[in-house]
C-alpha cells in the first residue's frame, strides 16, 4: 500500500540529511508505527509522503502511485493529519468540513453521516457551529481528525496524533485506527509514546538522525535486542549508540 524507495531530504543549502536513504514497505490492513527521538525525520518523512515535501532522491509510491508523477490520484487515497492543527481560524468547524469534503467530492448524504458520526465521537459536535479561533488546541486536533475520516481514507497517515487528546478521545482514535485495518485499510503514524506503539502496531519503525535503525514487529525487536525487553527499553538501547 505504501512504498518508500531510497528517499533522502536535506533542508536548503544543508548538507545533512534530515531522511537518508530510507526504504519501507507498509502493507494493505497493517498499523505501522513510526518512532525516533526529535529532529530524526519522522516528520520530514512524513511530508513526503503525502506530497508536502519533494524528496531529493528517491520516490514514493501509494497503492502503486507514484506521489510525485501523479499527485491528486495519490491524495484521493490518503487522509493526512498533522503534528500541528493549522487551520482556518475564521471559518465555523462545520464550514472548515463541509470545504473539506467538496475538496474530496464526498456527497451531501455520506458527509452529514459521517460529520455527525465523527464529531459525536469526538465530542466536538456542539462546537461545530463556533467559530475555529475559539477552540482549544485539542478541539482543533479533533476537528482535523473528524475531517481526515470523512473521505474513508485507503492510507491513514497521522503525526503525532496522541497529543493534546483527552483519555477518551485518544481511546476512540486507536478504536478508529483498529477497526480501519481490520477493513484493509493501512494507517501509519508516529509517535513518542512506546505503549501506544507496542500495544497498536503490527509493525514498528524506528529511525535516528535520518537512518532506519530498526524493522519489524514487537517480537522481531525484541528478539534482536540484547535483552528481553519493553519497546521502550528497545527504544532507549537503539538510539544511544547512534
Ligand atoms: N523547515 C525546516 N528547515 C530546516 N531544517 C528543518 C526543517 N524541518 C526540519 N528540519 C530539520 O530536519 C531534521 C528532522 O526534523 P523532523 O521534523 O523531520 O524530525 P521529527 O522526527 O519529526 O522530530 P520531532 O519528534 O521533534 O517531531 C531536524 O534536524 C530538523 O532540525
Ligand atoms: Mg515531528
Amino acid at each position: 500500500m505504501l512504498k518508500l524507495e531510497g528517499i533522502s531530504k536535506s533542508y536548503g543549502k544543508s548538507k545533512v540529511k534530515a531522511v537518508n536513504d530510507v526504504n519501507l514497505e507498509v502493507k494493505s490492513g497493517e498499523i505501522f508505527g513510526f518512532l525516533g527521538p526529535n529532529g530524526a525525520g519522522k516528520t520530514t518523512t512524513i511530508k513526503m509522503i503525502v506530497g508536502l515535501l519533494k524528496p531529493d532522491e528517491g520516490k514514493v509510491f501509494v497503492d502503486g502511485v507514484n506521489v510525485w508523477e501523479e499527485p491528486l490520484k495519490s491524495k484521493e487515497k490518503i487522509s493526512y493529519v498533522p503534528d500541528n492543527p493549522e487551520i482556518y481560524d475564521r471559518l465555523k468547524g462545520i464550514e472548515y468540513l463541509n470545504f473539506i469534503a467538496d475538496m474530496y467530492g464526498i456527497e451531501k448524504d455520506k458527509r452529514k453521516e459521517k460529520i455527525e458520526y465523527y464529531s459525536k465521537l469526538f465530542n466536538i459536535e456542539n462546537a461545530l457551529w463556533d467559530i475555529i479561533s475559539s477552540y482549544s488546541h485539542g478541539m482543533k486536533q479533533k476537528l482535523v481528525l473528524t475531517s481526515a475520516l470523512l473521505n474513508d481514507p485507503q492510507l491513514f497517515i497521522l503525526d503525532e496524533p496522541m497529543v493534546g487528546l483527552d483519555p477518551k478521545s485518544s481511546f476512540n482514535l486507536k478504536e478508529i485506527m483498529r477497526h480501519m485495518c481490520d477493513q484493509g485499510k493501512t494507517v501509519f503514524f508516529s509517535t513518542h509514546v512506546m505503549e501506544v506503539a507496542e500495544k497498536l502496531c503490527d509493525r514498528i519503525a524506528i529511525i535516528n538522525n535520518g537512518r532506519i535503525i530498526a524493522l519489524g514487529t514487537m517480537e522481531e525487536l525484541r528478539s534482536s535486542a540484547k535483552e528481553k525487553e519493553s519497546l521502550e527499553n528497545i527504544f532507549l538501547e537503539l538510539t544511544e549508540d547512534e
